[in-house]
């Protein structure tokens, strides 16, 4: 029996922080060593909201060595950016031809993104979510792990699929399935708990990124928002408590201990002496990540043969896709 096919993606845009790691990229790991897989650094994603293209450059090379610093093997995956495979913009526009406008205006994360002044935000931001469906269908997905806030999207490539397949008259593409890491869903800022934690926040605090020191974390762990009350003895209490809910995820997540024997074993203890034991569990999984991710991002032409080799697999691949849809659609006389 063929191995499932998984694809998901990660933009290059300001640095990789802990709920990337723990929504999207910790499932990574694990697919790659059960599935087809095919992990993009969506650097036309990106663009949908100006980067100077230096820095562009700078973070695909900073998120793959982030990738490869987590464990990622180019031997056992297809890692590659989006834009060194052309045919994620063919797909796009023919899939742009299927989805329907009102669908699009739905789509809860272009409302966050684009704010009051949504005239002036970019086509490409509006149309970003038929982008990702052209990046899941190219390559017949059938899971796609993500973090909960793409939830919505997923639905989005699934019902382009179907209208596809229904306007065409074949079972073509097959309906994606989101795979969310259920102990991790959506991390929340360590500053707001309302919110995701996010590469975008203006407070650097509000996050943990891969590459930080031992000390940053100490600090940003330190200044996490919590309450006054002692540790919580059940899971019941936790509803009214959402940043002690949010630092008892990350540690469940991190030591894959489940939430309610994290709470067990802090129940009724001090939050200082839990924020130091997170500490310590958070350090454990950065350090190494964050001094290999050094290391290799000084190798340029490891990084650059990486990417190629990635690219031209995903090419191979894609260009079938593109080469049947082109029939389908009636572009191809033969
Ligand atoms: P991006 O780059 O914003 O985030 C990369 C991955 O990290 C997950 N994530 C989180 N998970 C848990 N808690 C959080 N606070 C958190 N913040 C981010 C995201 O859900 C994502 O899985 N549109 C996508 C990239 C994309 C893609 C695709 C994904 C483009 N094409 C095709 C899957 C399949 C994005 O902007 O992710």
């Amino acid at each position: 029996m063929s191995k499932d096919i998984v694809f998901s993606g990660v933009q290059p845009t300001g640095e990789i922080h802990l709920g990337n790691y723990l929504g999207a990229i910790k499932q990574f790991l694990n697919f790659q060593n059960e599935c087809d897989s095919i992990f993009c650094i969506v650097d036309q994603h990106a663009i949908t909201i100006f980067q100077d293209p230096n820095e562009l450059k700078e973070n695909v090379l900073s998120v793959l060595a982030i990738f490869l610093a987590s464990g990622l093997d180019p031997k056992k995956c297809i890692i590659f950016n989006q834009a060194s495979v052309r045919e994620h913009s063919v797909l796009s526009w023919y899939l742009s031809c299927t989805a329907r406008v009102g669908w699009l205006n739905r789509m809860t994360q272009f409302k966050d993104k684009a704010g009051k002044n949504r005239d002036n935000a970019s086509l490409g931001l509006y149309a970003y979510p038929v982008l990702m469906a052209a990046d899941i269908l190219l390559y017949h997905a059938d899971k796609v792990p993500v973090g909960d806030d793409q939830k919505q999207h997923l639905e989005l490539t699934r019902d382009i699929a179907h209208k596809f397949n229904a306007d065409y008259r074949h079972e073509y593409f097959k309906l994606p399935d989101p795979i969310i890491n259920k102990d991790a869903p959506r991390i929340m800022s360590l500053r707001d708990a309302n919110n995701k934690m996010s590469k975008s926040d203006v407070s650097k605090y509000s996050r943990i990124l891969l590459t930080d020191s031992n000390d940053e974390i100490s600090t940003k762990i330190s200044k996490a928002k919590s309450d006054s009350l002692k540790m919580p003895s059940s899971s019941d209490e936790l509803s009214d408590r959402p940043e002690i809910n949010n630092l008892i995820t990350i540690y469940s997540s991190i030591s894959n201990i489940d939430k309610d024997s994290v709470i067990n074993l802090f129940s009724g203890k001090e939050i200082s002496f839990f924020k130091s034991e997170l500490k310590d569990l958070v350090i454990s999984l950065v350090e190494p990540i964050a001094s290999s991710t050094n290391e290799i991002k000084s190798d340029i032409s490891y990084l650059k043969t990486t990417l190629e080799d990635g690219a031209m697999r995903a090419t191979e691949r894609a260009r079938k896709t593109i080469d049947e849809v082109n029939k389908l659609i009636g572009f191809s006389i033969d």
